[in-house]
């Protein structure tokens, strides 16, 4: 643990820190790079500063840190109890971000921006949630402030996680299953299939939609961006010092990915010890997806929307092509076709490895982790606690004392659902056909031949 005034004061940015400037978002109507003033629809200002800002450290607002306060510092724990199971000589550290109060490391960006959407004078945040765990961030955040806020939920969750929808109601949301018949976006995509399950895609394209036809409103987003991403590395930089005060450091930090801000999050700072050379020794990255959702492993590096319907700008990133339509599989935070860009280039570079696991073997490693640690992991960071077990089992194979780091990004308390699938033999391992993924970019060539000329 750590004490409340050793919470850090600034936010580490990685923009000034990458391999090479990342390519500019690109505005799909004129094939031009994307002004800052062009996101201003979307976005408050300061948000859009942080966007592109060449700033290593940005100050943490005060109004903020005194929210941050309610539950940060998180602590880090050392999986003694893990350890002990596998017999292993490696050393295992988590992070864990599950004690906030709607459970996972969502709220570190969800107060951020409601707060500065709320000093720029907007009323009203729209976004898109998979799982439930952004909208009820962004549900506690604007409520906090005094702000309203509508949440596009992808529908399938809607129904198979009933009781985020509640909490998001608690906190004042008004949450609605998406495709709904509120948007042009999500009106076209029922009357071309009235039983479509939702996607992270669609339900951004139905936030973005209501943000820019409302003058009070702007739109939110839980990943992705690079001010989202700056947001979260509050949770790598606790997790130093406290790595410091245990005089250990890691050999590997691993987190899930589903957008990229929890593992971003965690791996940043250690990212920046790297390239400045303050790191006491070699730190590897590694990125964990599932075989359903496979941007980073199967993807293509290349140019794509971030959402289905093709209202945002293009961004370089790895994609499984915009027109994905997720399995039905239970780590729905995970259910994206795309990847940050700045994570996105770093894997490119080959700087961040990344491995995708199926969910029958993610889930046999959360109930390991629950038997052992107690806490039940949330599906998606599961897939950290998979890799994490993988390399302490490796390590003693080896007899190496490997020091582990991962972001236990948030507890799975009302996934309860899919742990009694899970116990009950009833989850399908499930792969992504590669087959989709060319398909799909096909596609994408096809609606915009220029991309070819841009191309990676
Ligand atoms: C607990 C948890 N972990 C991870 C994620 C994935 O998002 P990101 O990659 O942005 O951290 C989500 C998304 O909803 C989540 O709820």
């Amino acid at each position: 643990m750590l004490d409340e005034n050793e919470l850090p004061k600034k936010w580490y940015n990685i923009l000034p820190d990458l391999p090479k400037p990342l390519p500019p978002p690109i505005n799909p109507v004129t094939r031009e790079p994307l002004k800052p003033d062009d996101l201003k629809p979307i976005f408050p200002s300061e948000l859009i500063r942080q966007e592109v800002s060449a700033d290593r450290w940005i100050p943490i607002p005060s109004e903020v840190l005194e929210v941050y306060l309610m539950w940060r510092p998180t602590p880090m724990f050392r999986a003694l109890g893990l350890e002990k199971t596998i017999k292993t000589p490696a050393k295992i550290f988590y992070k864990y971000e599950g004690v906030s109060p709607t459970g996972s490391h969502k709220p570190n960006t969800a107060v951020a921006q409601a707060y500065y959407n709320l000093k720029e004078g907007v009323r009203r945040l729209t976004t898109e949630t998979g799982a439930g765990q952004w909208g009820s961030a962004l549900a506690f955040s604007t409520n906090l402030f005094g702000l309203k806020s509508t949440i596009y939920m992808v529908r399938v969750s809607y129904y198979q996680k009933p009781y985020r929808r509640v909490l998001m109601e608690t906190w004042g949301a008004e949450v609605i299953p998406s495709p709904s018949d509120r948007t042009r976006a999500g009106k076209s995509i029922l009357e071309r299939d009235p039983d479509n399950p939702g996607s992270l895609g669609i339900a951004i394209s139905e936030a973005v939609e209501d943000a820019v036809t409302h003058e009070d409103t702007k739109y939110s987003l839980g990943s992705v961006l690079n001010h989202v991403l700056l947001h979260q590395t509050i949770v790598g930089l606790e997790a130093k010092i406290q790595m410091e005060y245990v005089e250990e450091y890691p050999d590997v930090v691993i987190g899930c990915v589903g957008g990229g801000s929890n593992f971003a999050g965690i791996f940043f700072p250690f990212y920046y010890d790297k390239v400045s050379g303050r790191a006491p020794k070699q730190v590897e990255f590694l990125a964990v997806e599932p075989t359903a959702s496979p941007s980073l492993t199967k993807g293509q590096y290349m140019y794509d929307h971030g959402d289905t319907a093709g209202l945002t700008p293009l961004l370089a990133m790895y994609t499984l092509g915009h027109d994905y339509i997720p399995p039905p599989i239970h780590a729905g935070g995970l259910r994206y076709h795309g990847a940050a860009p700045s994570l996105s280039l770093l894997v490119r570079k080959g700087l961040v490895k990344s491995v995708a696991y199926n969910q029958v073997e993610v889930f046999e490693a959360a109930v390991l982790f629950a038997r052992t640690e107690g806490i039940l992991p949330a599906p998606e960071s599961a897939h950290a606690v998979k890799a994490a077990i993988d390399i302490a089992v490796e390590a003693k194979r080896k007899g190496e004392e490997v020091v582990v780091l991962f972001n236990l990004s948030g507890h799975g308390l009302l996934d309860l659902k899919a742990y009694e699938e899970f116990l009950a033999n009833k989850l399908q391992p499930y792969e992504y056909p590669e087959t989709n993924v060319k398909e799909s970019i096909k596609k994408l060539l096809a609606e915009y031949p220029w991309l070819r000329k841009i191309g990676f």
